[in-house]
């Protein structure tokens, strides 16, 4: 099974929204392992968005994710990763479609809202960012075949 890492960025917790963006992903089948609710130091947040240093929209990107606390997040399942991208939405929100958690929720790119690993690589760094292998918790749900 696939685990990827989501960060609802700080914009979710101060709209009250944490409730609702969890639900898209529950309500498509994904699993929580392991979640959290923390405030980042700059130097996590420049480890987190360490591919973006030197692009023009770094600074601010690194300044609203250190706006307020953010809420991190494991999610497994098959094609997990892939599939949480969907769920998310493109990057620009001119293109991210209603339906989409960007689509519905955010209207500036740089307030996109959600964050969610890109690939194999990415997720398995980003979850070693977040979470000692001792926070996740695996869990079954054979009597849940809808799932
Ligand atoms: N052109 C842009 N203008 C402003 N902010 C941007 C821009 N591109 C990316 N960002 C911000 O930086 C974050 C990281 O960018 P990127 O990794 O390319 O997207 P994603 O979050 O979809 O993986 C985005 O979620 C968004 O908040
Ligand atoms: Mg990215």
């Amino acid at each position: 099974m696939e685990k990827t890492l989501v960060m609802l960025k700080p914009g979710v917790l101060q709209r009250r929204i944490v409730g609702e963006v969890l639900s898209r992903f529950e309500r498509k089948g994904l699993k929580i392992v392991a979640l959290r609710l923390l405030n980042l130091d700059r130097a996590a947040v420049e480890t987190h968005y360490r591919e973006h240093k030197g692009k023009d929209f770094y600074e601010k990107l690194l300044e609203y994710t250190l706006s307020g606390p953010v809420i991190a997040l494991i999610l497994e399942g098959e094609n997990a990763i892939g599939m949480v991208r969907r769920l998310v939405g493109p990057t620009d929100v001119r293109e991210s479609l209603p339906g989409t958690i960007r689509g519905d929720y955010a209207c500036r790119t740089r307030l996109n809202i959600v964050h969610a690993s890109d690939s194999p690589d990415s997720a398995e760094r980003e979850i070693a960012l977040f979470f000692k292998p001792q926070d996740i918790v695996e869990w079954k749900d054979e009597n849940a075949p809808w799932f």
